[in-house]
């Protein structure tokens, strides 16, 4: 019911419907409309009352809400069930969380703020109020292990393509799943798997974007290192529009993936927006052993091709570089 009400009134902002209107489409009494009404504008909805006339929706807030993020969005699989929070520990412990209980592929875990949001390596996300966008995506696809790397790949040229779409920047890709723009790091991809040797119970993946983050909101470690959406175009962001657009390119990459379709051209679309091809680095691997490599190219599986500096050739499935 609130989120038809609220449809109708964004359908008709320049203008009044009054609480009798509303009462008959939805079939409801006035006070259950106004109790509605009450409700949104307790969620941050500006909606002028006026006696004889009724209400008109002035603005909404700057809330990634469910319903907010659902409306328009047509995906096949993607975001039908998404669990909303003001503040959370981490929504991919909270996928874990939703996870133990049946769940529909796709479903969504998004928080306006984290408190102990999680980087890769155990390092801290940081996440302040309103200003990024922190969700995960719950999967359960029934795949091989082996496979599992693809997901990374899909999600880092969803997120990819979703902002250079959404700021008309270039946006890139640094191996495996870190997103730059001019060489700063913009959004950060966690990728979770709980299962047995041949068979994946569930896949969280996690993505933290900095989007209207400043300067001030990040360590003075990360200053050089991290940038935000605001800070690189000069611009407030749309959140909204952003997790849309990634929810719904994400659901595309994701079907194909389910079907064994498109690989070559997803493979060859993330090699093409790889910020590492061609570059000497460094390269740290689990063991906390650190080489250094030129990079060749990114393999069919995910992998990074480097060359050594005594000229061996080496496929590294994981691993963090630097420059
Ligand atoms: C990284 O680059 O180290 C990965 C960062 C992943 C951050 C996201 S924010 C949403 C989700 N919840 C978490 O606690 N972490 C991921």
């Amino acid at each position: 019911m609130k989120e038809k009400i609220l449809k109708l009134l964004k359908e008709n902002k320049t203008e009044y419907l009054s609480g009798e209107y509303l009462s008959t489409v939805f079939g409801v009494s006035r006070t259950a409309v106004w109790k509605v009404i009450k409700q949104l504008q307790e969620e941050g909805y500006i909606i002028q009352s006026k006696t004889k006339l009724g209400y008109r929706l002035v603005e909404s807030p700057d809330n990634l809400y469910s319903y907010e993020i659902q409306e328009g969005l047509r995906t096949k699989r993607i975001g039908k069930n998404i669990y909303y929070f003001e503040e959370i520990d981490s929504t991919n412990d909270y996928g874990k969380i939703v996870a133990q209980k049946p769940f529909e592929d796709g479903d969504i875990i998004i928080a306006e703020s984290q408190n102990k949001g999680r980087g890769r390596f155990s390092r801290e996300w940081v996440s302040p109020m309103r200003k990024g966008a922190y969700l995960s995506i719950l999967l359960k696809p029934q795949i091989s292990f082996e496979k599992i790397t693809r997901l990374t790949i899909i999600t880092a040229l969803a997120v990819c393509s979703a902002l250079e779409d959404h700021i008309q920047k270039k946006v890139e890709i640094k191996w495996p799943n870190d997103i730059l723009i001019n060489q700063k790091k913009i959004c950060g991809i966690l990728t979770e798997i709980s299962g047995e040797v041949d068979k994946i119970n569930y896949v969280v993946i996690g993505i933290g974007i900095n989007i209207n983050l400043d300067i001030e909101d990040f360590d003075e470690s990360l200053a050089t290192k991290a940038s935000s959406l605001k800070i690189e175009t000069g611009k407030i962001q749309n959140r909204k529009e952003i997790v849309q657009k990634i929810l719904s390119i994400f659901d595309e990459y994701y079907d194909d993936f389910l079907n064994d379709e498109n690989y070559e051209s997803i493979i060859d679309e993330y090699r093409k927006k790889s910020y590492l091809i061609g570059r000497n680095v460094e390269v740290r691997i689990y063991n906390n052993d650190s080489i250094r490599a030129r990079v060749l190219d990114i393999e069919k599986n995910g992998a990074l091709k480097v060359e050594l500096e005594n000229g061996e050739i080496r496929d590294l499935l994981s691993g963090e570089v630097t420059l």
